[in-house]
């Protein structure tokens, strides 16, 4: 990687700001983390910043409070989870910013760890605001982004921040980067993209980036509603995105351009209304009728996509096969994931609601890797760079350079 890392500078005694994704699902009746292992995943650069002595703060946004103090986003929740992960006490503040929050950071001893409140308590957070960055950048000597799932945000913990502060990379941003990097450089062949998730739209950047490097696309979910009525298949009342007929049938003509077999369903599972209750049932591509809409991937697909995907050296993973959170139409899904699994090949999970599946069936150890960024690691697989990391200091640089740098082993 072309940036500096928390690997390559002094942190010792250094009040370090390290801006993290722990933006985690909660379980608002419950009152719990539904899943923490955007916290886990940050634990590497934490404890290496605690192992080398120094003063950790860190920041993150948590939902979308819009600006606004929403008690149910506060983050005492979240430290209490990291202080269980940690075996050691996290402390929270009540603003991010401010005189207290910084008579807090001037208690912490070399080794302690302090989280800011909501980032996002603040507008001028999104407004990526320089006033807020430099209050921001007063807490700390060095600021580390470890937050991959966000740097695709223009925000002022993310971008406009490194303007007052030496600024590197942590040891998940590094990760994230190099696997997801890795697709796009010289992965392992044969190479397949597993694309679902109900919009072609979120991903067109994507699929015309990866198609130049992938030998099979692979396409369920909702989304293949959109390639199946491009190919003028009745799909009855499946969510279609009609601006996009044409970027559909665009991306086939491509994939057969550039020698890429692209699969579509042979089989769905339709219903006749999406609810807990309701049932599916299997029917060819041929014979959906009008009223009906796909929920799911069939058998006969779930055969040929497998059969596909256990030829393949190096697998990628974006977007459920069909409307997972319904355990009736979950079937493609989980048998995909139980597929991916198995494999024993490179596969690569993309973030959000494939990684929340992999996760929740257990078998987020049995890949090679889950990607914390949704949003992110579709822009940067679609070739869009990352701010919040075009923001950090390039190796080499003067300012790199000047910091006093030193080199670690890994
Ligand atoms: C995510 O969950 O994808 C990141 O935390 C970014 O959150 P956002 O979409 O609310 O900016």
């Amino acid at each position: 990687m072309g940036k500096l890392t928390v690997r390559d500078i002094e942190v010792s005694g250094k009040r370090v700001l390290v801006r993290v994704d722990f933006n985690v699902p909660l379980n608002e009746k419950k009152g719990t983390i539904a899943d923490d292992s955007r916290i886990r995943a940050t634990l590497p650069t934490i404890k290496y910043l605690i192992d080398r002595g120094a003063r950790v703060i860190l920041c993150t946004h948590l939902g979308r409070p819009d600006g606004k103090v929403v008690d149910k986003l506060r983050l005492t929740m979240v430290a209490q989870r990291l202080s269980q992960l940690l075996g050691k006490q996290v402390g929270v503040t009540k603003d991010c910013i401010g005189s207290e929050t910084e008579k807090s950071v001037a208690t912490l001893k070399s080794g302690d760890v302090l989280l800011l409140e909501n980032l996002r308590f603040h507008s001028a957070e999104e407004l990526d605001s320089p006033v807020f960055a430099r209050a921001l950048a007063r807490l700390a000597d060095i600021y580390v982004n470890d937050a991959f799932g966000a740097s695709h945000r223009r925000h002022a913990s993310i971008v406009r921040v490194a303007d007052y502060l030496p600024a590197v990379a942590g040891l998940l941003l590094e990760k994230e980067l190099e696997t997801l990097g890795g697709l796009l450089g010289e992965p392992a062949h044969p190479f397949a993209g597993l694309f679902g998730g109900a919009k072609v739209s979120d991903k067109v950047g994507m699929l015309e980036n990866i198609m130049a490097k992938v030998d099979f696309l692979l396409v369920g979910g909702g989304m293949a509603a959109t390639f199946l009525k491009a190919k003028s298949y009745e799909v009855g009342q499946s969510l279609i995105e009609t601006d996009r007929l044409d970027t559909a049938a665009e991306l086939m003509k491509k994939a057969t351009g550039n020698g890429v077999r692209l699969l579509l369903p042979v089989d769905v599972i339709v219903a006749d209304e999406i609810a807990p209750g309701a049932k599916g049932i299997q029917v060819s591509i041929e014979n959906i009728s009008r009223g009906q809409r796909i929920v799911d991937i069939g058998q006969q697909t779930i055969k040929n996509f497998s059969e596909v995907l256990r030829k393949c050296r190096t697998v990628f993973w974006n977007g459920p096969m069909g409307i997972y959170e319904i355990a009736q139409f979950a079937e493609g899904t989980r048998a995909m994931a139980k597929l991916l699994a198995s494999l024993g090949t490179t596969t690569i999970i993309g973030g959000g609601s494939t990684a929340e599946v992999v996760t929740k069936m257990g078998l987020d150890e049995k890949v090679s890797f889950v990607s914390t960024g949704g949003g992110a690691s579709l822009s940067f697989l679609g070739g869009q760079p990352l701010p919040g990391v075009e923001a950090l200091l390039d190796k080499g640089s003067p300012a790199a350079v000047k910091l006093k740098v030193v080199t670690t082993s890994r």
